[in-house]
């Protein structure tokens, strides 16, 4: 969990343009990639609780480095303007208020953005990061010469940060770049990329719009047999950022995919300028139920069990035999009035209780359920909703002793 800076800012490097040093400044996309905004995030996610619900990591993405690498030995340097401190000194400030630094590089020989790439310094930059105290590193593949090379350069990655001793967390863009991006169709090893990447990028970018975050909600469950089968502690199908609190997006929308995020299980990185969030988003970002539903010790995947033009069902066994349970209205326009027969969600463990707690994640509604047997032994018990416009009910059931 952590926040991310690409998404929101991009590559703003023009600090004169996007200067948030001014508080009385206007301009809603104030901010560029320096030392200066991380330095405020930090402080935010740490003020405004965020750091304490979870949120714990800083990533610099794209656009931080000089243009090229250093005449001498090519070693890689942040930019002097916007980084004055330099990188370690970032990494410090994270650690001495209980977050941690995580940085960006690209297996190509330019990033997307056209810095300095990771090719050819494989080890050195590697070894630069481990050196500055970094903690996660993204490492993307725009621009990669043969994306045929890329299980084993991705494999040899892994094999250089593990030599640094250094626990860095990674994060990896390959089978999106085999799927996606590769004029040959290939067919990504997903055992090998679970085994050597923490997460890993699965789909094209996100932006702050709902149909693009359904598109990925949608490719999420159309693939759900090959990510469930490697989702679990260490390997996280990653369907990109958190565009909770930007513009873009209604609080229903902010629901549906904090809801689905929790319910994969997703990596939590906003993208977003907390600073400025307005406070129904940040309540959303800050639920404590729904980021413990991430969080389940068990790290079960979720599943989608329904899914037509109007509708999708999700459900996720939590530990203590809790489920969860979301109900995403596709439709732009009208409500969904919906009954769901207990049957239809539970799991096995869940049916030997005969009574049911709902607990609403998003109103903090509580109630119980009664199971109802019937003659031939089916129950009959409903859980119902209405569930506005592209928008979600997320409900967590507890069974109840009885
Ligand atoms: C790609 C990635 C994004 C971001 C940009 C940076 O598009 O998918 O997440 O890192 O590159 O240029």
């Amino acid at each position: 969990m952590g926040w991310l800076s690409w998404e929101r800012f991009k590559c703003q490097i023009n600090c004169h343009h996007y200067d948030d040093t001014n508080h009385n400044n206007n301009n809603k996309l104030a901010g560029c990639i320096s030392e200066n905004l991380f330095t405020q995030i930090a402080d935010t996610l740490v003020e405004r609780g965020y750091q304490r619900a979870g949120y714990d990591r800083i990533n610099i993405d794209d656009c931080w480095s000089k243009k090229s690498r250093e005449l001498d030995d090519g070693h890689l340097l942040p930019d002097p303007d916007r980084f004055p401190n330099g990188i370690k000194y970032l990494a410090d400030y994270m650690h001495e208020r209980g977050l941690k630094l995580g940085m960006y590089q690209n297996y190509g020989h330019r990033t997307c953005m056209g810095y300095p790439g990771i090719l050819g310094h494989l080890e050195q930059d590697v070894q630069t990061f481990a050196d500055w105290d970094v903690d996660m590193i993204k490492l993307d593949a725009c621009f990669s010469p043969k994306t045929s090379q890329l299980d084993s350069g991705y494999m040899k990655f892994r094999k250089i940060v593990d030599k640094t001793k250094r626990p860095m967390i990674i994060s990896c863009s390959w089978p999106y770049y085999q799927v996606f991006a590769s004029k040959v169709h290939i067919i990504p090893k997903w055992d090998l990329i679970s085994m050597n990447c923490n997460l890993f990028r699965v789909f094209h970018d996100i932006t702050s719009n709902w149909k693009v975050i359904q598109k990925i909600i949608d490719f999420m469950g159309d693939n759900q047999q090959i990510f469930r089968a490697i989702t679990g502690p260490g390997s996280w199908p990653d369907p990109d950022m958190l565009m909770i609190g930007n513009v873009g997006l209604s609080v229903a929308q902010a629901e549906s995919q904090m809801a689905i995020w929790c319910i994969l299980p997703a990596p939590l990185f906003m993208s977003n300028d907390p600073r400025v969030m307005e406070p129904e988003f940040e309540k959303i970002l800050l639920n404590s139920d729904a980021i413990s539903i991430n969080q389940d010790v068990n790290g079960e995947p979720g599943e989608r069990f329904f899914h037509n033009t109007t509708m999708d069902l999700w459900r996720r066994s939590l530990s203590e035999n809790q489920m969860a349970l979301v109900i995403l209205n596709r439709d732009f326009n009208q409500d969904l009035q919906i009954s769901i027969p207990l049957e239809q969600i539970e799991s096995n463990a869940f049916q030997h209780y005969q009574h049911v707690q709902v607990l609403n994640i998003f109103s903090n509604e509580k109630y119980q359920i009664r199971r109802q047997r019937m003659a031939d032994n089916r129950t009959e018990t409903y859980i119902k909703v209405i569930v506005e416009p592209t928008g979600c009910v997320f409900l967590k059931l507890t069974p109840l002793k009885n």
